[in-house]
């Protein structure tokens, strides 16, 4: 396996993004998909997939406490391109336990309540629309966060035992930007209201200038400021 990634990294990394997607068929995936939270890197993305057809399921993680504009955002998506993003909710049973037990923002006063959340709402999910493919590609970037920049281009998910694709991982923000403005594609109306990095609604602040990228998600824990999807790489 290691000696596989390292040959795509190798193979892939002087490639172009649309390159980059137009060639995972032929380097022997057949079921992957892209996992988007319809943030600025996720819509660089789609707009690639999508505008060239390309054999790669989209699909993004309602975790039900979404911001208005990000289900805006969503459906402006899907009628701009006429294409099908997958939805994914969280299993309702389990969900319903753990807000009965201790009410819809638990979130607030525990690490453990909020890393609960985090996982029923996301990462449960994600591990089962992951279960029949064999690549995963996210709109991660390097320079994100510390805990992003030793990402590879390609690497093995020792969890979730599947590959993982980056292909935005050496982009700055402004490289995204650019991009997001000379293709006129649809972004979230937070980002003209100080949001740079968006997650669910109660758990996302507008940042100030100078500060950190993620610097509003979880503002008011000191972790790593990852809700788990992306902590086992
Ligand atoms: S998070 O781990 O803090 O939530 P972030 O918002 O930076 O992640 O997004 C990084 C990548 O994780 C996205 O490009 C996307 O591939 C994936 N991701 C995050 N949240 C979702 C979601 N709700 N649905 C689908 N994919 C998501
Ligand atoms: Fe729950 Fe907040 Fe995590 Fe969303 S970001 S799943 S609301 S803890």
């Amino acid at each position: 396996m290691k000696r596989s990634i390292e040959n795509l990294n190798e193979r892939f990394k002087d490639f172009s993004l649309e390159e980059g997607l137009r060639n995972l068929r032929a380097s022997g995936f057949s079921r992957i998909k892209f996992s988007s939270s319809l943030g600025q890197e996720d819509q660089v993305l789609t707009h690639v997939i999508f505008t060239n057809n390309l054999p790669i399921v989209i699909f993004t993680l309602d975790t039900g406490r979404l911001f208005e504009e990000s289900y805006d955002l969503l459906d402006r998506t899907i009628t701009r391109y006429a294409k099908p993003i997958e939805v994914y909710l969280p299993n309702e049973k389990v969900l319903r336990q753990f807000v009965t037990k201790h009410g819809p923002n638990s979130f607030y006063r525990s690490i453990e309540n909020r890393k609960r959340c985090c996982q029923i709402r996301k990462t449960n999910v994600l591990e089962e629309v992951l279960r029949n493919a064999d690549l995963w590609i996210t709109g991660l970037r390097s320079d994100q966060s510390q805990t992003r920049q030793n990402l590879k281009l390609f690497q093995w998910d020792s969890h979730l035992k599947i590959t993982k694709f980056n292909p935005l991982l050496n982009w700055s923000l402004a490289d995204v930007e650019t991009y997001l403005k000379e293709h006129s594609i649809p972004q979230n109306d937070l980002h003209n209201k100080g949001y740079l990095s968006i997650g669910c609604a109660p758990c996302t602040r507008a940042i100030k200038p100078g500060e950190d990228i993620r610097a509003g998600r979880w503002w008011w824990e000191n972790s790593k400021k990852e809700c788990g999807l992306h902590l086992r790489g």
